[in-house]
């Protein structure tokens, strides 16, 4: 029996990354699973894998009408809704004031701030109903960046710092009904592209990066693989774990906040 046996979870950008590893994840729990993701070839993907153990809607989460078309075919399917996870996300390259210009600064505002953040509060809308019916949850993946600096530019941060401030507001506003958490994963092993508006919606963040300096910048020295970020989402999601919890960020961020100045403990920072 899985943890989350005979629940009904709304994942966005379920094809590739973190969204993929929430899919297998929430299915081997024995949740159903919808999933709202913009590319089409991503959602025949899907379709492809998984066939009829879960249903696909081809959209885009700043898209009020595509959040509502997604949570219909979720509830059309399964009966209901339990949870929706608010995951689809897109980074900036560290896109800075310095080398970018007032033009390119003022459109990739609007795209990063539509896709990171409007579309929790899009998702969230769109799925209220059925969550309240079900006295579900929400779930928001967010980033280091939405505690620290350094993880991007001023937009993606500010998009992921904002992240928490809807998370919040939504936990206070939705009590007692809805449970609302988020997830604050570190960088992954994870190719996540960058904002169409800077040109970089084919550019990874592992095209652009070393993967084993991101790995030797984090206190625990591993690059973590999506899957190893699911176990929190899977608490969060889950009644039986986790009555009490709402509005709690959970640091899944491998030790960042913990860093201090990174002088010999115990030997390990040696090894
Ligand atoms: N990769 C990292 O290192 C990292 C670190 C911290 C946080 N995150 C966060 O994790 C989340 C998932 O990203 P990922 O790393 O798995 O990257 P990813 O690119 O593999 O996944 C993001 C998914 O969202 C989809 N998507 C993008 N824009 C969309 C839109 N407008 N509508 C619908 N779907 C859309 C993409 O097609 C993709 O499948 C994001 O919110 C990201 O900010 C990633």
């Amino acid at each position: 029996m899985g943890w989350l046996e005979g629940e009904v979870a709304l994942i966005t950008g379920g094809g590739s990354g973190l969204g993929l590893a929430l899919v297998e994840r929430f299915l081997d729990e024995g949740a159903h699973v919808g999933v709202l993701q913009r590319s089409q070839s991503k959602v025949d993907a899907l379709n492809k894998r998984f066939g009829d153990k879960i249903v696909t809607v081809a959209g885009d989460v700043a898209n009020f009408a595509d959040n509502v078309r997604a949570v219909n075919a979720t509830v059309e399917r399964f009966g209901k809704l339990d949870c929706f996870i608010g995951n689809a996300g897109i980074w900036d390259h560290y896109a800075d004031i310095v080398h970018m210009s007032g033009e390119q600064l003022d459109k990739a505002f609007d795209e990063i701030m539509g896709i990171n953040t409007k579309s929790l509060i899009l998702g969230a809308k769109a799925a209220l109903d059925a969550l309240i019916d079900s006295n579900g949850s929400i779930i928001f993946t967010l980033s280091n960046s939405a505690l620290y600096s350094a993880g991007g530019g001023p937009i993606y941060t500010a998009s992921k710092h904002a992240g928490v401030g809807v998370m919040k507001e939504l936990a206070y506003e939705l009590a007692p009904k809805v449970r609302v958490n988020a997830v604050a994963p570190s960088g992954m092993n994870v190719n996540i592209k960058g904002a169409a508006s800077l040109g970089q919606e084919n550019l990874g963040l592992l095209d652009a990066r070393d993967p084993e300096k991101i790995a030797r910048g984090m206190p625990l020295n591993f690059l973590p693989e999506p899957e190893d970020m699911t176990g929190s989402y899977v608490l969060l999601a889950s009644r039986q774990n986790n009555r009490p919890l709402t509005g709690v960020l959970i640091n899944a961020e491998c030790g960042l906040g913990i860093r201090g100045l990174r002088q010999p403990r115990a030997g390990f920072f040696d090894e």
